[in-house]
């Protein structure tokens, strides 16, 4: 077994935002004795930051990284286990999370429809909980080993360990920076029970003139929004949302509504979700540039590099937008991507 440890890396194709930083040190390992070699190497005793990356496809580099970044290579999809009713799959962490979807279209595994085409990989979809069109990955979770930095052991976690929220998880908080995800076992279902209430979702299964849905039909439909709505980072640099629609209470929402008659929110369990994506376009942001730095005409939550941007005027005009939320509507908005 031998890794290569490079210097002096451009991580601009290794983040979907292409944001042009340098890795001191950088190395891909495909499984966990080879990331034990890498972190074993005397050069990293102590060095500080290790950066994981997957897709990348979370992140906005705001700076050269002066330390290790490591990159997840993981492979593998593989039926573990089932049942009459479920398929349990284990993944390596490395595996394009959109490949995954398409594996499981193609054996009419049900539960992940509803993710088709988002950017990364398997390994940052717990870390997020990533989420679309009414699912979260949380729904399809079973467990996932993952490697602890500070003494080298593989732990197992399940679904109740990773304290899976909105667009968070234990990985994101308590344990940020300490575990390195290596695989995810997810329970795909033989039967599908499908989630097509979402507004744009029922509308466009109605223009495809689907009459009895499948798991193809219905990620067919989530697909045709997504290139509709969301930039292709191979050409337009971008990370998704770049902020969480905000919660409020449901008594501000209604003085929102009060001052604000057209305000879009989703009632909660508790309180109310507000679409971020309206609130920015409200304040005049979308279609808007600053140099390259800018943020998406068709969808205000997501911001996009037209080219040269740097992190820092990304993140420059991110805070802009912060800024003229809170004072327009008195909501603080909160990054959803990882800031580095
Ligand atoms: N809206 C506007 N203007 C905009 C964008 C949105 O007014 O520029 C309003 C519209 O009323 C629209 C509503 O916001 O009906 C919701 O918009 P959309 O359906 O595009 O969803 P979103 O709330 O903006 C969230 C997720 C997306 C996910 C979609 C679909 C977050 C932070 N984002 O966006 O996830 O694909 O719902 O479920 O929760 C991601 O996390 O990177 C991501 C793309």
């Amino acid at each position: 077994m031998q890794v290569q440890i490079r210097e002096n890396i451009s991580l601009k194709t290794y983040n979907t935002f292409g944001i042009s930083a340098v890795a001191k040190y950088f190395a891909s390992f495909s499984s966990a004795e080879e990331l034990a070699l890498i972190l074993s190497q005397p050069l990293f005793k102590g060095l500080q930051p290790k950066l994981v990356l997957g897709g990348g496809s979370n992140i906005l580099l705001t700076k050269n990284v002066d330390g290790l970044v490591l990159k997840n290579e993981i492979n593998g999809i593989n039926v573990i286990n089932e049942d009459q009713e479920n398929v349990f799959i284990k993944v390596g962490a490395g595996v394009n999370w959109h490949q995954f979807v398409l594996y499981c279209i193609e054996k009419g595994y049900a539960g992940v429809e509803n993710l088709a085409l988002i950017p990364g990989n398997v390994g940052a979809s717990p870390m997020q909980n990533i989420g679309a069109y009414g699912v979260e990955v949380k729904d399809v979770f079973h467990s996932l080993e993952a490697y602890r930095i500070n003494d080298n052991s593989i732990q197992t976690f399940s679904l109740s360990d990773c304290e899976f929220g909105y667009r968070e998880s234990i990985f994101k908080n308590k344990h940020k920076e300490k575990y390195v995800i290596l695989n995810v076992t997810y329970r795909l279902s033989k039967t599908p029970r499908f989630t097509t209430s979402y507004g744009a979702m029922a509308a466009e299964l109605e223009r495809m003139g689907v009459t009895e849905l499948s798991v193809k039909r219905v990620a067919q439909a989530v697909i045709n929004i997504r290139t509709q709505k969301l930039p292709d980072w191979k050409k337009l640099g971008n990370a998704g949302s770049f902020f969480k629609n905000p919660q409020v209470s449901n008594e501000q929402f209604q003085q929102l509504k009060v001052a604000f008659p057209n305000v879009v929110g989703f009632a909660q369990r508790e309180g109310t979700k507000l679409a971020a994506g309206w609130l920015i376009e409200q304040c005049g942001w979308k279609g808007h540039r600053n140099g390259d730095a800018g943020c998406y005409e068709k969808q205000a939550l997501v911001l996009v590099n037209y080219g040269g941007a740097t992190g820092k005027e990304i993140f420059d005009l991110s805070e802009e937008i912060i800024k003229s939320v809170a004072e327009k509507f008195g909501v603080h908005l909160a990054r959803e991507v990882n800031i580095v």
